[in-house]
């Protein structure tokens, strides 16, 4: 198995993080997604672990167990879509800077919580919705946790393991996966307007950074290893959302109760490599991936980044072999034509797009070579 480290070689390129951004995001709120179908989506969120914290007639918004308001929004709509993020910024001034910087204004926010929001795009045209002042949402109780024996630690005796067969809690949201055509561009966007550090690096052998797991600045406050990941693709596109529930047994639970629907399993259990996690994914009625994991890491703004090769081996420490289609790397009559339009205006760009699809082409795993 490939660690994934870049020892070799000319040596990564580094991403360095923004020296002054213009705000720093305190907390991703929501993924925002337009549906055709309100009941099919709310019984698949509420399957997968999310409680309706509104709904009227052409939008649902769904909770976790935080005090985020809502962690999950969807429009009714023709097509079946991603349109964008929320985000929270710690003061009002935050949201008059950017109203002021890209030329938009702030507004009442819709839904639960309301409060103040400025519209912003990335450039890839991905909404981000800024939101400040909302109320937040009394936490909803979450299920004690289930003691561990282990050979050294006794916690649990004369009782037994019986969690309940049930959806598993979502305590939030907790990252987002986004592709762009431009990963330079798009990077450097959330970096220098939000102030999203990087973790881990992503580059091709050549050192090509061509994606990047992105933390939130919380200064000596530890947060997620990731929040936003953004990494070069065929289209702007986001490639899955990840929602966190308590445990491992909360990760295998969500399993069993999505195995017994008619919904289509992704990949996993296993343990991410870059962010640590414990994983599963599943796919909602329109192919969406959806992530259940526990047990991330944490870090400080303290802590460096890392660069490592993109490649399928390094997405995980164990688990079930990568499925071919968690990857889309279909050539599409869409895509072809694209390459071929880039091929004229961007030869620099097709080489990295190839680089890319040769490097995540490779078995992840010895036995499937
Ligand atoms: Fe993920």
């Amino acid at each position: 198995m490939s660690n994934g480290v870049l020892k070799s070689g000319p040596g990564a390129i580094a991403l360095p993080r923004s020296a002054s951004p213009l705000v720093k995001a305190k907390q991703l709120l929501y993924a925002h997604f337009e549906r055709p179908d309100l009941d099919m989506t709310e019984r698949y969120l509420v399957d997968f672990g999310l409680v309706q914290a509104m709904r009227s007639e052409n939008e649902l918004f769904m909770r976790g167990t935080g005090t985020a308001p809502y962690i999950y929004r969807v429009t009714r709509g023709r097509n079946a879509r991603f349109l964008g993020m929320g985000l929270s910024v710690p003061n009002a001034e935050d949201l008059e800077l950017l109203a002021r910087r890209f030329g938009s204004r702030v507004e009442r926010a819709p839904g639960p919580g309301s409060g103040a929001v400025v519209h912003l795009r990335d450039p890839d045209g991905v909404a981000v919705h800024v939101h400040h002042g909302f109320v937040e949402s009394e936490p909803l109780v979450v299920r004690a946790q289930i003691l561990h024996n282990a050979p050294s630690l006794t916690v649990r005796v004369n009782d037994t393991q019986r969690p309940k067969l049930e959806p598993p809690q979502v305590t939030k949201l907790g990252h987002l996966v986004l592709e762009t055509p431009d990963f330079n561009r798009s990077v450097r966007w959330y970096m220098d307007t939000f102030g999203f550090i990087p973790s881990d690096v992503m580059c091709l052998a050549d050192g090509t950074p061509v994606g990047s797991f992105t933390r939130l600045d919380r200064g000596s406050e530890p947060t997620d290893h990731h929040t936003v990941f953004i990494a070069m693709g065929m289209e702007s596109k986001v490639d899955h959302v990840a929602f966190e529930v308590v445990d491992l047994d909360a990760v295998e639970m969500g399993q069993q109760v999505l195995m017994a629907k008619p919904y289509r399993h992704a990949w996993g259990v296993g343990r991410h490599l870059l962010g640590s996690q414990i994983f599963d994914y599943w796919r909602d009625p329109w192919g969406q991936k959806h992530e259940h994991y526990a047990d991330g890491d944490l870090f400080d703004a303290a802590q460096p980044p890392g660069y490592h090769l993109m490649d399928r081996g390094g997405l995980y420490q164990w688990g079930p072999d990568l499925p071919d289609d968690f990857i889309d790397a279909r050539m599409t009559p869409a895509r072809l034509w694209r390459v071929l339009k880039l091929s004229i205006k961007d030869k620099a760009r097709v080489k990295l797009l190839l680089a890319l699809k040769n490097s995540m082409a490779r078995p992840g795993r010895q036995w499937q070579r």
